[in-house]
């Protein structure tokens, strides 16, 4: 019998089939509770960015537990961690002048935005602006409102109402955002939420052109564009942020992840000056949103030794070049049976997706293969569209690739 209610899972296949502990990790290898090793294509959940092991992180984090754990950043009330990584994530960002609203991760700060961008345009006088544009295989976290802006069907279903005024739209045309927005009216519009590199939902890039050109039609309509980096921040697109890197300088920006690479839980949520400036005005009083851990002191000391090793190891730099060592060493795996096409090319980002021939005459192949990875030495899992996650801490070197792919591939061989 287990206490422990784990999440995304389906406890009765768990309770009879067990668990995987994972024990320990050092690099981009984790070990289990037997002392088996596997190197971890997930990068835990995209967000061990600068590997395991790090121990200066952990000092860090040791030094500020013990002199103030955290405490409370409600109204005037600070600490020195939050004010430091706020600066510091604000200058990173893509627009100069952004201010940085810290949480406890990417649902939270999904949560944020929403709420951010419905409140500017009350602030603004535009109360009627309330609606939320999202894309199919959208994954925007699993709060409330990121449930309701899910475009994995399967994520949303089955909680009876969930919050109103959202439209959906497909990821990869612009045209039809634009239709969408003129449907609806802009002056309806609040935000379109947009995930650079969709994640959960398949691992998809986006077509060229069309990050601009979704990012165009939001300044034409005054829709408040908001770009959901909690996978594609810190590194794991090639740069800073993807905004950085295609130039899209968001109204809103969602992170998490990869700001600690998961030492400890923490997100952010970065507001264009623009955006801020009405929250920021003599009478606009009190914005009544937060959270007890909103810039936990402790979360931001190992935030901010994860930028430093970021920074001082180039893993931006790095990510850049592995993005394409990972698309070459993957490709070979596309002219297996079982396998549909390969996914890859943009950011520490791939998906090995699985045939549709293959999983129609057996859904259960992602599942098995998954097991088949394990017994091959490799920790991964399946996308909800019959596909392998691979996105391996940014550290990865041309040994652990090999190992990676051999990995995959026996498992491919074995299922
Ligand atoms: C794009 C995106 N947004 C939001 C979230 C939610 O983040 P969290 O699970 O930290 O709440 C995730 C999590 O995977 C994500 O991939």
């Amino acid at each position: 019998m287990t206490t422990f209610w784990h999440a995304f899972a389906d406890m009765h296949a768990i309770e009879t089939g067990g668990e995987l502990v994972v024990d320990h990790g050092e690099g981009v290898h984790v070990w289990d509770e037997d002392g088996k090793r596997y190197v971890d294509a997930t990068a835990a959940l995209w967000y061990c960015n600068v590997g395991y092991g790090r121990e200066e992180i952990g000092e860090a984090a040791y030094r500020q537990l013990t002199k103030l754990p955290s405490y409370s950043t409600f109204g005037n009330l600070s600490n020195r961690p939050a004010i430091e990584l706020a600066e510091r994530v604000g200058g990173l960002a893509p627009v100069e002048g952004s201010k940085v609203f810290l949480t406890s991760g990417g649902s939270d700060s999904i949560d944020t935005a929403t709420k951010m961008a419905r409140r500017y345009w009350q602030l603004l006088g535009q109360p009627e602006r309330t609606m939320l544009v999202t894309r199919e295989h959208a994954y925007h976290g699993m709060h409330v409102a990121g449930t309701s802006l899910a475009g994995i069907e399967a994520n949303a279903a089955g909680h009876g109402p969930l919050v109103g005024d959202v439209v959906k739209v497909t990821w990869d045309s612009p045209a039809d955002l634009r239709e969408a927005i003129e449907r609806a009216g802009a002056e309806r519009v609040a935000a379109f939420f947009c995930e650079p590199v969709i994640g959960a939902g398949g691992v998809f890039a986006p077509p060229e052109g069309y990050l601009q050109e979704v990012r165009a039609i939001c300044r034409e309509t005054g829709v408040l564009f908001v770009a959901d980096e909690v996978i594609t921040g810190f590194g794991r697109a090639g740069d800073w942020f993807a905004s950085t890197r295609w130039g899209l300088e968001p109204d809103i920006i969602t992170c998490a992840k990869g700001i600690t690479s998961g030492y400890l839980p923490m997100g952010g949520v970065i507001a264009a000056p623009w955006v801020a400036e009405p929250f920021w005005k003599p009478d606009t009083g009190m914005w009544r949103h937060g959270y007890t851990y909103s810039g936990h002191a402790t979360a931001a000391a190992a935030a901010l030794a994860n930028l430093d090793v970021m920074e001082r190891e180039e893993l931006a730099k790095r990510a850049l070049q592995l993005e394409q060592d990972l698309a070459e060493a993957l490709a070979p795996l596309a002219e297996h049976e079982l396998v549909g096409e390969v996914r890859s090319g943009t950011g520490v980002l791939a998906a090995v997706q699985l045939d549709a021939d293959v999983l129609a005459s057996d859904p259960t192949t992602p599942a098995r293969l998954v097991v088949a990875c394990r017994e091959h030495g490799v920790l991964t899992r399946a996308l909800g569209i019959g596909a392998l996650q691979i996105s391996p801490p940014l550290v990865m070197n041309d040994v652990e690739l090999g190992e990676l792919v051999e990995g995959i591939s026996g498992a491919l061989n074995s299922v």
